[in-house]
């Protein structure tokens, strides 16, 4: 049984699919707070299995420690957390209270019951600015901005638990950019509002919903002179969190584990690829660099292939082609 906080999200409904495909049992620790029941509902009938679910915040340590004592889970995948760069500078304490105050909580519950397995959602964004690319987990760690931090933040937290009792096993695991959706264009990314990211913002232009695209910035060193990014699918992402499940049952230790493909993309490759696989047009018009963006990023993905045996197989068509599927199927997102 694997305990998974945010399992109805973006990331976490992808990987529930696969969880429960590799013959793992699954429940479902989620307040609902960006992400609908409807996403299980799909998850469930997607893998042709039931999962458990179990609506609660991970802030309420009591709640949290009863669900995952009645779960009878070996190992934790935590993927519950808040994660718009805009809104961690606006609120940076309700940052620090969900996404660390959060984690602490949880690894109370997993201390009490003990559970001493944790696969972690980190991201990219704790190398910072980059001093060489592309980023291996031995790069120098910084944030940028308070979401960044809160990452820091919990990457310490668990080296630290690790340290004081070598026998928590942690996978953190640092992902680059996801994007695409599950190829039967059932579950996929539901952006609340104006979507942040490009590959959401893209597909809306596309299917009509939005005028145009603000490209931000294209004066940056990079080949067009757009930002350039590592976009790993998201089912491929789901597949590395099974293949961190398992390493940590066969694996003690702390490891920090890049989840990138090793390919950059500039934005203009991903709205030209889109336009290919939709057959329609992304117009944009080129506007100032957004603040904090870097030029370029993307992955040395070795350290994963070594321990986990995994890598990324989806090329930036298929990223596009299945994004536009989820996109045509579920022009509203869950809610249409
Ligand atoms: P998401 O918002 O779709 O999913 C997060 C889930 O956690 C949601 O279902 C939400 O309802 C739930 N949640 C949030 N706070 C909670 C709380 N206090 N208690 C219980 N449930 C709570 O996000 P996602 O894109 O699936 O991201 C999952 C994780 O991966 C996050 O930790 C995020 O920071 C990290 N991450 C995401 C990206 C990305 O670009 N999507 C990149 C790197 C890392
Ligand atoms: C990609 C590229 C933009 C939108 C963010 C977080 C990071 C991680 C993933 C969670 C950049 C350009 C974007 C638009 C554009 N999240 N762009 N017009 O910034 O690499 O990473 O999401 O951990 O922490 O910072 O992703 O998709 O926002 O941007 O031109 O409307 O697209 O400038 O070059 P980013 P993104």
């Amino acid at each position: 049984m694997i305990f998974v906080t945010g399992g109805a999200g973006y990331i976490g409904s992808h990987t529930c699919v696969e969880l429960l495909n590799a013959g793992l049992d699954v429940t479902v620790f989620d307040n609902f707070s960006n992400s609908q029941p409807e996403a299980l509902s799909r998850v469930q009938s997607i893998a042709g299995k039931q999962l458990r679910v179990v609506e609660g915040d991970i802030r309420d340590g009591v709640a949290l420690q009863q669900a995952l004592a009645d779960s009878g889970a070996k190992a934790v995948i935590h993927f519950a957390g808040l994660k718009a760069v805009g809104e961690s500078e606006a609120e940076p304490l309700r940052y620090y209270d969900n996404n660390v105050v959060g984690t602490m909580r949880l690894l109370e519950a997993m201390k009490a019951t003990g559970v001493k397995q944790m696969v972690f959602s980190s991201s990219a964004t704790v190398y910072g600015v980059p001093q060489f690319l592309p980023y291996t987990e031995q790069h120098p760690l910084s944030a940028t901005n308070t979401y960044g931090q809160t990452k820091l933040a919990v990457e310490s937290m668990l080296r630290d638990v690790h340290r004081s009792d070598p026998e928590w096993r942690f996978a953190i695991l640092r992902y680059f950019n996801p994007v695409g959706a599950h190829p039967s264009g059932r579950i996929g990314e539901d952006p609340q509002g104006v979507p942040n990211n490009l590959m959401p913002f893209v597909a809306q232009v596309a299917v009509g919903r939005r005028e145009f695209l603000n490209v931000w910035g294209n004066d940056y060193p990079t080949p067009d002179g757009t930002g350039v990014r590592d976009y790993i699918h998201v089912v491929d992402l789901a597949l590395g969190h099974v293949k961190a499940v398992q390493f940590l049952e066969r694996e003690a230790g702390c490891n920090a584990i890049n989840l990138g493909s090793g390919v950059g993309h500039s934005v203009l490759d991903l709205v030209r690829a889109f336009e290919r696989v939709s057959n329609r047009p992304v117009p944009f018009k080129v506007g100032p660099r957004r603040s904090g963006d870097i030029a370029e990023s993307w992955a040395n993905p070795a350290l994963a292939k070594n321990l986990l045996g995994w890598s990324a197989m989806s090329d930036l068509n298929k990223l596009c082609a299945d994004t536009w599927n989820w996109q045509t199927r579920n022009p509203n997102g869950y809610t249409g």
